[in-house]
């Protein structure tokens, strides 16, 4: 309840703030990616063009470019820009993402990393970001769309879990070493102050899926990551998670604070790990294919979100899991 009474606090003080873009189209599919190894085939592409996503999100590790100097980083972005395919979805389809530590900067790198600004421009040109657009203003890349009309909204909300990251408050009681201040009053403003019908939490690291040993990821903030959900429960938005990092594909969910919530991730889409570790949480079994994730959403008579999530594969687009879903 201390969270909650925070939260509220919070909200009655932030200026009433839209989503940082808008658009009066509804959104109806979208499809997500991660864990992209530009050195492999990048003809793909088309495959997911076949299924006209309106939009297409990258959830981190769009290239893998640990510890390259900047000018190589910029050329490994420009491999996956100059692919035929890839310049073809571009072209049809909206392009958005947020990073991992793989393009950021190295395994498991934060805000300490010191060339970030320098990474932050090249991802922003590379997903082609306006001039103008808030990201090149404000520190990281987080950021919000909005779509629809009001009654059946949806916002898609894309976190930065590098640029603030304080890896050194792993395992501590910390309320934003992992989105860090700044990201957290936005985050609350956007979930509680300006709410969507329906929400899509974009975050690379696995959000919900709570695991011993993976400190890389929410689970090394346990406090940050039950902030989220006692959050999210008190929004009055139905809120979707999709994520990336792992190299293989699930479905997770868990209840918290009266609700029920969905975490869709969808990672590998040029190679997989041989093994998954054990997630409680998991729905189903873990996919070790490669993999890309479709999400379709219908609304019942009542306004009702109705979520499809499916992971595909990326050579011919066959389903290797499908599932439908009502988030509250
Ligand atoms: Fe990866």
């Amino acid at each position: 309840m201390k969270f909650i009474l925070s939260f509220l606090f919070l909200a009655s003080v932030q200026v009433a703030t839209a989503a940082d873009d808008r658009s009066s189209q509804s959104l109806d599919r979208l499809a997500f990616g991660s864990c992209n190894l530009q050195l492999l085939s990048q003809n793909y592409y088309g495959t997911i063009q076949k299924f006209s996503p309106q939009a297409w999100i990258w959830a981190g590790d769009a290239v893998y470019t640990d510890h390259f100097p900047m000018f190589m980083r910029k050329l490994a972005f420009q491999k996956v820009k100059k692919s035929k395919s890839y310049r073809s979805l571009m072209a049809s389809t909206e392009v958005m993402g947020t990073w991992d530590d793989h393009e950021y900067a190295a395994n498991n790198q934060g805000g300490e990393y010191k060339h970030k600004n320098k990474t932050k421009k090249l991802y922003l040109d590379f997903i082609g970001v306006p001039a103008g657009d808030i990201r090149w203003s404000r520190d990281g890349i987080y950021w919000s769309k909005t779509y629809g009309p009001a009654d059946q909204s949806v916002k898609i909300i894309l976190l930065d879990t590098r640029y603030f990251r304080d890896k050194k408050q792993i395992g501590k009681k910390s309320q934003d070493g992992f989105l860090g201040r700044d990201q957290w009053d936005w985050l609350v403003s956007e979930l509680l102050v300006d709410p969507a019908k329906l929400t899509f939490v974009v975050s690379s690291s696995q959000l919900i899926s709570n695991q011993e040993g993976q400190d890389d990821s929410w689970s090394g903030y346990p406090e940050e990551r039950l902030r989220f959900l006692d959050l999210a429960a008190v929004s009055q938005s139905h809120i979707v998670i999709l994520s990336g990092d792992r190299h293989y594909a699930e479905l997770a969910k868990i209840d918290h604070g009266g609700k029920t919530f969905w975490e869709f991730t969808a990672s590998g889409m040029t190679h997989t790990d041989k093994k998954a570790p054990e997630n409680p949480l998991r729905v189903d079994f873990a996919l070790r294919k490669r993999n890309f994730g479709l999400v379709d959403v219908q609304w019942d008579a009542q306004n009702r979100p109705q979520v499809t999530v499916s992971a595909k594969s990326p050579k011919d687009g066959k389903d290797w899991f499908k599932r439908s879903f009502q988030p509250n």
